[in-house]
């Protein structure tokens, strides 16, 4: 097995640590205090191309895998979570499903504007009543002659303030009552009928936007349909396969700041006469972080050089999330527990990484999900 990284993906990544360490890390307790992104670093993404990563080079975009996006998260995450999440939702839940599904005419449209940030997406699948239970959606699209009519209610729509262009799950087939009777529909933000609703105040990862979304009678032309007619759940879990390994990015970007800042801290906070980290139980707990990120990590890029491969990845992608969000927290948790009391305050950036670790195991597939998903697969 080969680790090495080619030079153009070292490239990409030292592209990448060093925006998030000039750019993001200075800005990350403004975003978390303001419940925003600066919109400089909209532009500074743009102007890197991180925008459209993985998106072809005939439309605009770098043409890189998930193995890069994998590399550029990492680095994103551990300067800022908030605009880690931003670009891994653009990539990975939009972008990816039009390259996958869309027809050209869709992927002429779309890919351009997403690739240049003028349009950032969205993914809304989560519902009040359709959550873990993906299947369960009620929002409904039904024809009317050419057209379709959306109605109902997204949830938890990351992005969803600023987004330029949505993916929407709706119920297709009313008599299917589960994942059979679903579609995509790719839905841009000046369609009438669409409503920004309420904005959800966080514990973590709050400079990024998660709102609700909402559609009331929206018509929709037939082109906006994505992939085929009530197959939207394929569409759906294939699509949460490549975002899954971006959240295990975000889990390792996370892991790896409480690392480095727990490295910083026992090298530089005297107890009984000596550095901390002269003691066995801050070293014990360095090299557990260290070695549980090292795992996350192969995990990680395992599933993305899968993906990448053009094979099925569920496995490997819920694997990795499971492992890497854990990891995510076990560092925060032991990093908050080396710098003790000052941890507990903002003095630190510890406590918003400990805040902005615990969603990693919630979002794109709780914890439970992934082992359901890794479990079935076992059994199959
Ligand atoms: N790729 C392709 N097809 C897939 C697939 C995949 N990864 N996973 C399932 N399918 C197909 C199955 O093959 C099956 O097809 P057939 O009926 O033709 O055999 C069909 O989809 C139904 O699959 P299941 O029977 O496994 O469906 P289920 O109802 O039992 O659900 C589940 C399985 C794993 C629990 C799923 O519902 C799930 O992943 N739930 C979690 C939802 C989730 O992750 N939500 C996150 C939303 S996004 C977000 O977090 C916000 C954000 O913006 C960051």
């Amino acid at each position: 097995m080969d680790f090495s990284l080619t030079e153009e993906q070292q490239m990409v990544r030292d592209m990448a640590r060093d925006f998030s360490r000039e750019q993001l890390l200075p800005r990350a307790r403004k975003h978390d205090e303001q419940g925003c992104i600066d919109p400089e670093v909209f532009v500074g993404l743009a102007e890197l191309g991180l925008w459209g990563l993985t998106i072809p080079e005939e439309h605009g975009g770098a043409g890189m895998g998930n193995f890069e996006l994998a590399l550029v998260l990492e680095e994103l995450n551990a300067g800022c979570a908030s605009t880690g999440v931003t670009v891994s939702v653009h990539n990975s839940l939009l972008g990816s499903p039009i390259r996958r599904f869309g027809t050209v005419e869709q992927q002429n449209d779309w890919l351009p504007q997403l690739a240049s940030g003028e349009r950032i997406g969205a993914y809304c699948l989560t519902e009040p009543n359709a959550g873990s239970d993906a299947g369960a959606v009620k929002t409904s699209a039904r024809r009317d002659g050419d057209d379709w009519i959306l109605d109902g209610t997204k949830i938890f729509v990351t992005n969803g303030a600023f987004a330029g262009l949505f993916i929407v799950y709706a119920r297709t087939n009313p008599l299917e009552p589960g994942a059979k009777g679903m579609s995509a529909f790719l839905v841009p933000c000046e369609a009438e009928g669409l409503t920004v609703g309420k904005a959800e105040k966080k514990t973590g990862i709050r400079g990024s936007s998660t709102t609700e979304i909402l559609f009331e009678n929206l018509r929709l032309p037939k082109e906006a349909l994505l992939g085929e007619e009530n197959k939207g759940f394929t569409v759906a879990m294939d699509t949460l396969d490549g975002g899954r390994i971006g959240i295990a990015s975000q889990g390792l970007g996370i892991g790896r700041a409480c690392l480095e800042a727990s490295i910083r801290y026992a090298k530089d906070r005297e107890q009984f006469g000596r550095p901390i980290g002269r003691f066995q139980a801050i070293q014990w707990k360095l090299a557990d972080m260290s070695t549980q990120l090292d795992a996350s990590r192969m995990l990680v890029h395992r599933a993305a050089l899968k993906r990448d491969a053009g094979e099925r990845c569920s496995l490997e992608a819920a694997q990795s999330k499971l492992m890497a969000s854990k990891t995510a927290n076990f560092c925060a948790d032991e990093c908050l527990q080396i710098h003790g009391g000052a941890g507990y305050t903002d003095d630190f950036e510890v406590e918003r990484l400990f805040r902005d670790a615990r969603i990693t195991e919630i979002y794109e597939g709780a914890t439970d999900i992934q082992r359901i998903v890794i479990a079935r697969s076992l059994l199959a």
